[in-house]
């Protein structure tokens, strides 16, 4: 058993508190994703859970014993970092060898001419040998186990480090932006490889990245952080369909969500650039509200009747970016130069638009996020049918 939980970690460095009692459950075989802005604390609570640092507060219990007594190779956890951390002047072997080395041979076994003198150094070193054959060919690493890491490609410099840590058969990895070195195109290789390990394997994963992709493909769950605290744990499509919050919603889903400002009027409704919606939500009138509208929840509106559409807009066309498959559409609201707007569309979609032209754009109502003015999610208590037949899908 190798779940993990973390309760009520805290830590400072100095007067700046890094973490404010940070609670997770981490099921054992689960894969799941530390997400959040630059400096948020996600490497220091992998850390923390490596022992590699200590916590001011709180506790780290793997498999359901308290490992905060624990140093960090005693605790069955293994680290992979973005630097991937090799040793240069060793070969492939020996890097992905090394933490067997240290633990099953004595000191005076691993020192020059002393260990030549040991018969039993030898049986040991058949045996780490075996076993580092069997990471390499799981690893496809065997033929460059002679090589140096500077002859390697990023990519076979990247399995080492896993190498080394699978050769340890910890029962938790942690890997601290483990792609993030490597070009776009090896990272997707890595990416499936990370996911067909975690799969074979069967042990806990604790994963950090930046990579929106990454959070979303590979996890079970994801744990927005921000300011040293989880927003938000849930799975991929929980954060992406329902964040929490103002700031998960910005922080999940690329191109980020679209924010319009509105306004609550009579009735709880919501008033969009000066149109009521059909939304209604348990605010006071007057009271600022963002209303989260996801790229791909947009859609041109075609026809004269479009433009009375309650749940509409006028935008005007500033720039197409080409994604090969799709376009991301951007967009300036015609009477708000402040307010922009990006869509997804087809090719074809985006063949009819022509640059700096106006157009009409609309949404269903029913996925709209709305936010309040403190960051937090509300729920509408009711909305009506407000795009007409007149808005075009985009998926057809
Ligand atoms: N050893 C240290 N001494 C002082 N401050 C530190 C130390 N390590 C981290 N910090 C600070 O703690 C905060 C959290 O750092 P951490 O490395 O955990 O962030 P992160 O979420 O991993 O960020 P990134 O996404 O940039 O890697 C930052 O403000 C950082 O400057
Ligand atoms: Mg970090």
């Amino acid at each position: 058993m190798a779940k993990v939980t973390l309760t009520s970690i805290a830590k400072s460095f100095g007067p700046t508190k890094v973490l404010g009692g940070v609670d997770l459950d981490i099921a054992d075989g689960e894969f799941l994703t530390l997400v959040g802005p630059s400096g948020c604390g996600k490497s220091t609570l992998i850390r923390i859970i490596a022992g590699l640092e200590h916590q001011d507060g709180g506790s780290v219990a793997i498999g359901g014993n308290r490992v905060d007594h624990l140093r960090p190779h005693e605790r069955r956890v293994a680290v992979v970092f973005q630097s991937y951390a090799l040793y240069p002047h060793m070969s492939v072997g020996a890097n992905i060898a090394l933490p067997l080395t240290m633990s099953r041979l004595q000191l005076w076994q691993r020192l020059p001419l002393l260990r030549l003198l040991s018969a039993q150094r030898r049986s040991v070193m058949r045996g780490i040998e075996s076993d580092v054959a069997a990471v390499a060919s799981q690893l496809q690493l065997a033929h460059l186990l002679d090589r140096k890491p500077a002859q390697l490609s990023g990519g076979q410099r990247q399995r080492v480090a896993l190498g080394r840590a699978m050769v340890r058969n910890p029962d938790v990895f942690l890997m601290d932006e483990p792609l993030s070195n490597l070009d776009a195109k090896l990272r997707v290789h890595m990416r499936t490889e990370l996911a067909e390990l975690h799969k074979r394997l069967g042990a806990t994963f604790i994963y950090v990245t930046h990579d929106q992709v990454e959070a979303m493909t590979m996890s079970d769950r994801v744990a927005m952080m921000d300011s040293g605290s989880v927003l938000q744990l849930g799975t991929p499509s929980q954060l992406y369909e329902k964040p929490a919050s103002l700031k998960v919603a910005q922080f999940i889903g690329s191109p980020a969500i679209n924010l319009l400002p509105a306004v609550v009027i009579a009735g709880g409704r919501l008033e969009l650039f000066g149109r009521p919606l059909a939304l209604t939500v348990p605010l006071a009138q007057g009271q600022a509200v963002a209303l989260g509208i996801r790229s791909e929840a947009l859609s041109l509106v075609h026809g004269e009747s479009g433009g009375s559409d309650r749940a509409s807009f006028s935008a005007r066309l500033r720039r197409k970016e080409n994604l090969g498959s799709e376009y991301i559409l951007h967009f300036d609201h015609a009477g708000h130069d402040a307010v922009s707007v990006t869509m997804r569309a087809t090719p074809a979609v985006a063949a009819s638009v022509n640059e700096a032209s106006e157009v009409t754009l609309g949404f269903d109502e029913a996925a709209a996020h709305v936010f309040a003015a403190d960051d937090d999610r509300i729920e509408p208590c009711g909305q009506g049918v407000a795009t007409a037949a007149s808005v075009v899908p985009l998926r057809a």
